[in-house]
């Protein structure tokens, strides 16, 4: 465990979150899908001592947040495609890959060096309210060691990181990373799958995202998401030395099982993944099998999660560049 300050979310604990933000401290908070831990974007000290502690690679961008439509204004340029996205998914989980704006903020720290910034307006209140009160736009990766799980509660960032604070307000609501998309193409390029999905994209557009499979997007190869225990997916028969994740009605019981969702909900287990892969890799048991989870709404996105979780080996890995996120 590390020695966090822990805040519950009262005025004054946002307050001091906030200062601490413009002081160049790493602060964590709640959003909508992981928690992330957020600094000043335009803080180069700031964003180096991130990717120290993350154990992040530095050619890997980070996701600038912002808390109003102005603000994502001055740090990106938005094109027709980018200003319909917004309207109709902002606040929320989308993040846009746009080319950086030269406005009245310089958020180069966060963006390793590329000509473009993944920019969001967060859904979470929380997050929200600490950004308009910092006043400048923050870069958040999600609150995890690079490479494992995300986490959903303030309990799993303060076991895998350092930060100077912690803003606590229970487990996130979505549990996975947001969509990622890139409407600067046409038609716009979806990197990372989410809670927002191709179907719901495609409607807004008026023509379906190019789905980007193992998109070369920073820090999109190698092993992500993932826990120290071995993944074995699409288990109809455990084995018996696995930890056993479930989906869908069972029988299974035990210390070694979790249920994801017991009556199959994909939403319910998109917010319970995270957590109870961490409390199943806690285990030390040789694998974790997974039952298997339709490839239908968020069920895509969970399933490409675990995917690049079960990923075990990559040609660049040993190279020190994919073990990014
Ligand atoms: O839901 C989320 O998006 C969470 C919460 C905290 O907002 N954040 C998150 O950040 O998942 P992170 O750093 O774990 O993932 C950001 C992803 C990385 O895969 C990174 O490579 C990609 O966004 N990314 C950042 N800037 C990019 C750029 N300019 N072009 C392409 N991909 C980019
Ligand atoms: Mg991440």
């Amino acid at each position: 465990m590390n020695p966090a300050l822990i805040l519950t979310p009262t005025p004054e604990a946002l307050d001091r979150a906030a200062r601490a933000l413009t002081a160049g401290k790493l602060v964590a908070f709640p959003t909508e899908t992981v928690y992330g831990v957020g600094v000043d974007a335009s803080n180069q000290e700031a964003t180096d001592r991130l990717y120290t502690l993350k154990g992040r690679p530095r050619d890997n961008p980070l996701i600038v947040h912002v808390a109003s439509l102005s603000m994502a204004r001055e740090v990106a340029l938005f094109n027709d495609a980018a200003r319909t996205l917004a309207y109709q998914f902002w606040p929320g989980p989308l993040t846009m890959i746009l080319p950086l704006a030269k406005g009245s903020f310089d958020v180069r720290p966060a963006c390793a060096g590329m000509d473009t910034v993944a920019i969001r307006l967060p859904g979470h209140p929380l997050a929200q309210d600490l950004i308009m009160r910092a006043g400048v736009p923050i870069a958040a990766p999600s609150a995890n060691l690079s490479g494992r799980l995300s986490a959903t509660t303030p309990q799993a960032v303060v076991q895998d990181l350092a930060v100077d604070l912690v803003l606590a307000d229970g487990a996130s609501p979505i549990g996975l990373e947001s969509t990622i998309l890139d409407p600067q193409a046409w038609p716009p390029r979806l990197l990372r799958p989410g809670s927002i999905g191709p179907g719901v994209l495609a409607e807004v557009l008026g023509v379906p995202p190019v789905i980007v499979e193992n998109a070369q997007a920073p820090g999109h190869f190698g092993r992500h998401y993932a826990p120290q225990t071995p993944l074995r997916l699409d288990v109809r028969e455990p084995k018996p030395r696995e930890a056993l994740l479930t989906f869908g009605p069972s029988l299974a019981d035990g210390n070694h099982v979790r249920h994801l969702s017991a009556s199959g909900d994909l939403a319910q287990a998109a917010a319970n993944l995270y957590r109870l892969l961490r409390e199943l890799d806690g285990l030390g048991r040789k694998r974790i099998a997974i039952m298997p989870i339709p490839h239908e709404g968020i069920g895509l996105a969970i399933n490409d999660r675990l995917a690049r979780a079960a990923k075990s080996t990559d040609k660049r890995e040993g190279k020190g560049k994919d073990e990014g996120q």
